[in-house]
């Protein structure tokens, strides 16, 4: 079904299936243009409950573009996101979409964790701080709650001595574990990962890859854009090529090995 176009948002779709029926992040046909640029230009994806994808594709295929429409970081020129059932950044009414308000996109995004390539962590807080920041500050969670619930992601990711020290005294790869367990720390339904082991030293990158796989043997619902075919392999339960804004084919890892578009198959030869 599409709406007539609202303020700002001409062809964006309103479709309404029932809830529970949906998965828990399903894209239809979302485009994106910065000026003339068309970056996404149909975008069709389904993520079940649990499931873990692995998106991949050539630089400037549109791969962080889709990620920062899913939580709303962009608005879209067409197209619905889904998360958990409910329609992101706009609300259906009457047949035509409105933009959200701040606030209330604010609240979706608390159910979405993202991890980005780079860290971004509160410098001059500890470990711990920086995790319970938000559960205490957004959540209004009680602190020794949060640090309780802190103190067990930091297990979960491997750094339970380290909840007291500053960001500068880690590694690389201790801080994006760290943003790791920053993010797990509002309970998402939804993780978004872009590119989260790009700027580490290779030798950096294996425990960050270890600790998201164990996630994904958890059950977490993750959306991972990465290079790491190894990690596509292990822990991914499809994996979807992007390429020129649109998705060119998808499946299950074994793909990997036979990919039937030639403009996937060039594209990993760079990596396997
Ligand atoms: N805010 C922006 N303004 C203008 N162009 C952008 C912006 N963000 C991304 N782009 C362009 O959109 C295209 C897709 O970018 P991106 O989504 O980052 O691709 P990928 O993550 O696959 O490398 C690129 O050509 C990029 O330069
Ligand atoms: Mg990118």
């Amino acid at each position: 079904m599409t709406t007539p176009a609202a303020t700002g948002t001409p062809g964006t779709t309103a479709p309404g299936p029932a809830e529970g029926d949906l998965p828990m992040m399903l894209a239809r046909g979302v485009r994106k243009s910065f000026g003339p640029l068309e970056v996404l230009r149909g975008i069709d994806m389904e993520v079940a409950a649990g499931e873990v994808v692995v998106l991949m594709g050539p630089s400037g295929s549109g791969k962080s573009t889709f990620l920062r429409c899913i939580n709303h970081l962009e608005t879209m020129d067409g197209g619905s996101i889904h998360v958990d059932g409910q329609l992101i950044g706009y609300r259906a009414h009457r047949g035509r979409v409105h933009h959200l308000r701040p606030r209330e996109v604010t609240r979706q995004r608390r159910d979405i964790g993202m991890v980005f390539q780079h860290f971004n962590l509160f410098p001059h807080q500890t470990v711990l701080q920086n995790i319970v920041e938000a559960p205490v500050g957004v959540l209004r969670r009680r602190r020794a709650e949060a640090q309780e619930h802190a103190r067990e992601l930091l297990a979960r990711v491997g750094l339970s001595d380290k909840a007291s020290a500053y960001p500068r005294q880690l590694s690389g790869g201790q801080q994006q574990r760290v943003a790791i367990a920053r993010a797990l720390a509002m309970r998402p339904r939804l993780m978004l990962f872009d590119e989260p082991t790009s700027a580490l030293d290779p030798e950096l990158v294996g425990e960050v890859l270890a600790t998201m796989r164990d996630l994904a043997g958890e059950g977490l619902t993750m959306i991972v854009v990465t290079h790491e075919v190894a990690f596509a392999r292990e822990a991914a339960d499809r994996v979807v090529f992007m390429d020129g804004g649109v998705v060119l084919e998808e499946g299950p890892p074994s793909l990997l090995d036979h990919p039937a578009h030639e403009r996937t198959r060039s594209f990993l030869k760079r990596f396997l």
